[in-house]
Formats: structure tokens, C-alpha cells, sequence
């Protein structure tokens, strides 16, 4: 047949999807009728605390929430936002010029370039790490230039081994704490460092910090923003998704710097036409509710995280318990690489991972497994690794 249509060149320059292969093996192994357990979704499997389900019904029925919403997000919603960072971080934000509502922040991260790169300029961005920074930047015709993720310097880019030649022409540095993949964490004297390195060079700072809340033995990670100059050079990009179980609903924020709010506010209110009011108004209820549930939660994966590590190490894999976020970064066994470590694991014992290679170059040698499944599930792919040997 012949071809219809060309689609836009910029649709060849997306990287291979990396995943078919395991894909394919998924439905593969699932024919033969194994009981897959699937380690790899960075979706929560637990529901969205009742008394928030609870307010989007009662919301729901008022018609003033059928209409279209504000740009900018429900000033109620802002004001919300600018409370929870100054009971959280104890952040400061002026919610008409410095918080901006996003229908999820990953809809917030893919447009950003749009608002701030011109063609061929290079943004900075650690890896291995989420897809969407180099997606969006694609998009708008920028080019990355990848920091590497490595474990002897705690998966923190080295911010001196950034050529200056580059960090010259670099319009922003995309990095994310606590960290996906790596689980890795970042103090305040790290994101000092950002602030210095992006005020010498004029660079962006677009930190995401999607699971700050997920965090465990007592551990509080902070905000980019707690660190002083922070709000002069950048933003921070945050959602409810991971905080409240409520990835399906949408809802996120950019925080920060007014100017690439700003610029971000434009593409957006050019392209979108804002986050439902009535999930809006649930989604101040979450923040300004006493944050038990998200305790709770963390227990629960607290809980998960042990039995797993814990498991993991005594059958001699070399991982770490992570600090923060739902997931585990575990080195794969010598002579493996990402790819043959998930390819086996997924063939002799029906658990699915994500190789590390698949989210970055430099997350060669490493595997990704998230403690999306309850206890009993992770209890039974520990008792299927054990039976591998
Ligand atoms: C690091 C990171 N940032 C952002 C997102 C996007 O989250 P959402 O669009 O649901 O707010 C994700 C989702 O997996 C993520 O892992």
C-alpha cells in the first residue's frame, strides 16, 4: 500500500522504543500462561484517598465547574499550592505570579521548551532519566546535552565537568530529586551548587520534583527552592500524582521564577485551556488536608521497600535501600547487561523491570523495579529469584 501521508520529520528523530523487545516477550511469557508480575510501572497501585474522591463528587455536580477553567489555574487552587510550599518547604509564593496549575506536570515539562528554547539552542539534562526532557526539547528544536548519572558520585551530576564552551550555550538544566531512576536524593548543598552554576552560566534551572513526598524513615526531602537565589535562575515543576495517588486525574504545578512561568503560561494558554475546576477543587482539599494519607502511604511502601531490598540483598544483589520515591535501582549481576538482565529475569521468572540502558545511556548496568505491587506480589518474585539462583 502505498503511504497516505509523510509525517513531520521531527517524528524520525523520537529514539527507537526500546521497550518492544520486552514487550513483545511480555505477551510472549503471558501465553504461555505465566503469572506476570509486572516491577516496572511507575503508576501507584493504590487508590486516591476517599476523602478527596469524596469532594470531586460533591463538586462534580455544580455546573459552575462545567465551564472552561482559567489559564493560569483556579486562583484558589494557586492559593492552595502557595500554602502547602510554605507549610511544606517553608516556601513563600505569590500565587498569581509564581504558581502556574498544569494538567499534570508532565504536560508542563514537555511544553516548557516551547516557551523558553529557540532551534539548536542545547539544554542540559541528567541521565539516565524521565523521557520528557529530552522529548519536549526535541520538540522545540532543541538539542540535549546529557549529564551523566553515576553511582561514585551518588547519581548528582558533576556540574565541573560540564565543558564551559557548552554551559555557555545552554539555555536550561532539567534535573530531578528525589531521583527516577536512580532513587537517589539531593540536599540543599547540591541544589546551592545549581543555583551558582546557572547564575554564572544564565542557564534555567527546571528542577522536577514529582516525589518529593514519597520518602521514607523519617527523611524530607527538599524543595530547589528552599535554597536561597533559587527563584532567580528557575522553577520547579510538582504534581499530586505521586503525593495523592492520583496520576489518572492530572493535576500538577510549576512553581518559581515569574518570567518562565510566564513564558510557560503563554505556549500553554495557546495550546490548552486549563485543569477541570472540579479537580481543581479536590486537589485543594488534598493539599490542605493534614497529609495523614500521604504517612500512610509511605508506610505502606516503606514496608514494601524493606521486605524487597532486604530480600534482594540476601540473595546477594547488590542494591540499595532507597531513601525516597517508589523505586529500586539495582545493579545487574556481572556479566549481564540491562538488556539480558530484564530479557532473563522476565523469561525464567515472569517479573517484569525497566533497563536502566532504556532511560538513558548511563543507566547501562542497573535495572529498574517499582514498588507499584502489594507485599504478597514481591514476597512471591523474591521466592521465583530465589528459585533462580
Ligand atoms: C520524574 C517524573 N517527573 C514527572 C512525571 C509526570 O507526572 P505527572 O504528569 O503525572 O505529574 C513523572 C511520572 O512518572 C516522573 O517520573
Amino acid at each position: 500500500m502505498t503511504q497516505f501521508f509523510e509525517p513531520a520529520k521531527r517524528l524520525s528523530l523520537i529514539p527507537p522504543y526500546l521497550f518492544k523487545e520486552i514487550d513483545d516477550k511480555k505477551v510472549e511469557v503471558r501465553a504461555k500462561g505465566v503469572d506476570i508480575i509486572d516491577l516496572g510501572v511507575g503508576d501507584p497501585d493504590l487508590p486516591t484517598p476517599a476523602f478527596i474522591v469524596e469532594k470531586l463528587r460533591e463538586v462534580v455536580q455544580d455546573p459552575g465547574t462545567h465551564r472552561y477553567p482559567a489559564y493560569s489555574g483556579m486562583r484558589g487552587f494557586r492559593e492552595a499550592v502557595a500554602r502547602w510550599y510554605q507549610r511544606r518547604f517553608g516556601v513563600e509564593l505569590d500565587p498569581e505570579t509564581e504558581v502556574l496549575t498544569l494538567i499534570g506536570s508532565k504536560e508542563g515539562i514537555a511544553h516548557l521548551p516551547l516557551g523558553i528554547n529557540d532551534p539548536e539552542d542545547i539544554n542540559l539534562m541528567t541521565s539516565p532519566g524521565y523521557p520528557v526532557y529530552q522529548m519536549g526539547s526535541l520538540f522545540a528544536g532543541a538539542h540535549s546535552h546529557l549529564l551523566p548519572l553515576l553511582r561514585e558520585n551518588g547519581f548528582l551530576p558533576d556540574l565541573h565537568e560540564v565543558d564551559p564552551l557548552t554551559a555557555r550555550d545552554a539555555k536550561a538544566l532539567f534535573f530531578n530529586y528525589p531521583n527516577n531512576p536512580t532513587a537517589a536524593v539531593a540536599d540543599k548543598e547540591f541544589f546551592a551548587r545549581v543555583v551558582e552554576f546557572c547564575r554564572e552560566y544564565r542557564i534555567i534551572a527546571v528542577h522536577d520534583a514529582a516525589y518529593t513526598e514519597l520518602a521514607y524513615d523519617g527523611y524530607l526531602p527538599p524543595s530547589f527552592l528552599e535554597v536561597p537565589g533559587a527563584r532567580d535562575v528557575g522553577i520547579e515543576f510538582h504534581s499530586l500524582s505521586k503525593t495523592f495517588n492520583m496520576t489518572g486525574w492530572r493535576l500538577g504545578m510549576a512553581v518559581g521564577n515569574q518570567e518562565v512561568l510566564a513564558a510557560l503560561g503563554k505556549i500553554k494558554s495557546n495550546i490548552d485551556s486549563g485543569a477541570f475546576d472540579a479537580i481543581q477543587l479536590a486537589g485543594i482539599t488534598a493539599l490542605d488536608s493534614d497529609q495523614s494519607c500521604v504517612k500512610e502511604n509511605c508506610a505502606i511502601l516503606q514496608e514494601r521497600r524493606d521486605l524487597l531490598v532486604g530480600g534482594l540483598q540476601k540473595l546477594g544483589y547488590d542494591v540499595d535501600y532507597p531513601k525516597a520515591t517508589f523505586y529500586v535501582w539495582l545493579a545487574v549481576p556481572k556479566g549481564m547487561t540491562s538488556m539480558s538482565f530484564t530479557t532473563h529475569l522476565l523469561e525464567q521468572a515472569g517479573i517484569v523491570t525497566i533497563p536502566g540502558m532504556g532511560l538513558g545511556a548511563p543507566g547501562e548496568g542497573y535495572v529498574r523495579l517499582a514498588l507499584t505491587v502489594p507485599k504478597e506480589r514481591l514476597q512471591e518474585a523474591l521466592a521465583r529469584l530465589a528459585r533462580l539462583g
